[in-house]
């Protein structure tokens, strides 16, 4: 693969049009779901990781645009049900959906990004209408295969605009960790304005800009991720298309994110969450270019931190092994220098992930089954994110003495 420059470079804030400021710098880095074949040849492509600020609407993203056919299409390995707590969540979605929004005589909902059918599964099954849009087929052929009504493409407004001959208005165009992922938010949103009825509501859960800054969770940044909202700069992007933030709720997956719901404006009374949050936001200065400025050098102070563990760690000879071949792992090990030398593989349920070489860095990626066989010494948590769940699994590795490697909110082992 060779190097594609033709994204433009923003140099202006992609929803508004203003001024932006460039806070963090996180290198040169791959396409962060692209897993090498280990005899692969030809260059990778690479990209300049860094995030700016809007002056203008508080916008946080990425000054480089990764081209959306390099990152989303038939080879996309991450499946959404590879999690039981996403499982589980997402389930939580459905019903609650189908409890409130999706009432009337023949309601109808719409998932952009709908993966696997890890939610619109429980839709399909209630014989509710629904459809989702998935680009990348591979996941969307999983999701067919569960039943679900599909369509292999991206979400903007010409395709909105297609459903919307075609089938009518929705009730709920909803979406789970792909809002983030989508530079082209004003099409989504004009998009979202054709195909919404007049009291629809459009509700996405992404990863919050406030977890992000206290836990320094700076993984959450890599291509897939253009965005890292904030209420306040959800509200100003939803005003700017004829929306409001009429709900928000605070969510404990992925890491921390938020779940916003806009509807028409002035159509529902937002609720007093919203308020809540602006004042939190408010309060914590969490737009401020400075609150952004600390958060970078506390991602550097990582970096010094874990670099210089891993290397003790190798001189002393410990074995390390990484668990999770996650997105966000790109950020971190490309970062940070790590390849092979300090971290021998990573482990991972993900089976299009395994016998494959990590983006960038290229660590082997072997199978969970890898991980006890025989346990290493050290584990770096990669999907630190999934903990909870990890941890209750692999109570055995940490009753034979092995020790795990954190890096949020700052480098510990426990
Ligand atoms: N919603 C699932 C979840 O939360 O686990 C999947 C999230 S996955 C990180 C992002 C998904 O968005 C990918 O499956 C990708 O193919 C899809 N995607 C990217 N751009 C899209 C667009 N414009 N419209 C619909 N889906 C899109
Ligand atoms: P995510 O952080 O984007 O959800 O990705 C999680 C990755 O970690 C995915 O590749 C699957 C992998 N994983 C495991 O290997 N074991 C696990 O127990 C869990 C929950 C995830
Ligand atoms: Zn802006």
């Amino acid at each position: 693969m060779t190097r594609v420059t033709d994204a433009p470079s923003p140099g202006a804030c992609r929803i508004c049009g203003g001024v932006v400021e460039e806070f963090l710098d996180l290198g040169r880095q791959p396409l962060s779901d692209r897993f090498l074949e280990p005899d692969e040849s030809g260059e990778e492509f690479f990209y300049r990781l860094a995030v700016v600020q809007c002056r203008a609407c508080t916008m946080v993203q990425l000054a480089e645009e990764v081209p959306r056919h390099l990152m989303f299409h038939a080879d996309y390995p991450y499946h959404s049900s590879g999690s039981s707590v996403m499982r589980e969540h997402f389930a939580g979605v459905a019903q609650s959906f189908l409890a409130t929004e999706l009432t009337g005589a023949d309601p109808f909902i719409v998932e952009m990004g709908c993966n696997d059918g890890i939610m619109l599964g429980a839709i399909q099954e209630a014989g509710v209408r629904h459809l989702g849009f998935e680009p990348s087929a591979g996941v969307a052929g999983v999701a067919r295969s569960k039943g679900v009504r599909v369509r292999t493409d991206f979400f903007e407004e010409a395709t909105a605009r297609e459903v919307r001959a075609a089938e009518g208005p929705a009730d709920v165009i909803y979406t789970a960790n792909t809002m983030c992922h989508i530079p082209y938010l004003d099409s989504v949103l004009r998009g979202a304005d054709a195909l919404l009825g007049p009291n629809g509501v459009f509700v996405f859960e992404d990863p919050y800009l406030g977890d992000i800054v206290t836990k320094t969770s700076f993984d959450q940044i890599y291509d897939e991720h253009f965005y890292l909202f904030s209420a306040g700069s959800v509200q100003a992007m939803a005003d700017r298309f004829g929306f409001e933030l009429v709900d928000v709720e605070r969510l404990p997956v992925h890491g921390g994110e938020v779940r916003y719901t806009l509807a028409r404006r002035g159509v529902r009374t937002p609720t007093p969450a919203v308020a809540r949050l602006f004042a939190e936001e408010r309060d914590q200065k969490l737009t401020c270019l400075a609150t952004l400025r600390a958060f970078a050098a506390n991602v550097w102070k990582i970096r010094e931190d874990l670099v210089a563990l891993l290397e003790r760690l190798r001189a002393e000879g410990h074995r390390v092994v990484g668990y999770g071949a996650t997105a966000k792992s790109a950020t971190v090990t490309n970062f940070c220098g790590i390849g092979p030398e300090l971290v021998s593989f990573v482990c991972d349920t993900t089976p299009d992930k395994q016998n494959r070489l990590t983006p960038g860095r290229h660590i082997p990626v072997r199978s969970a089954a890898a991980f006890s066989d025989p346990y290493p010494d050290y584990a770096l948590l990669f999907a630190w994110n999934h903990a909870e769940e990890i941890m209750a699994k692999e109570q055995e590795f940490q009753q034979s003495g092995g020790r795990w490697i954190r890096y949020v909110p700052q480098v510990h082992v426990t």
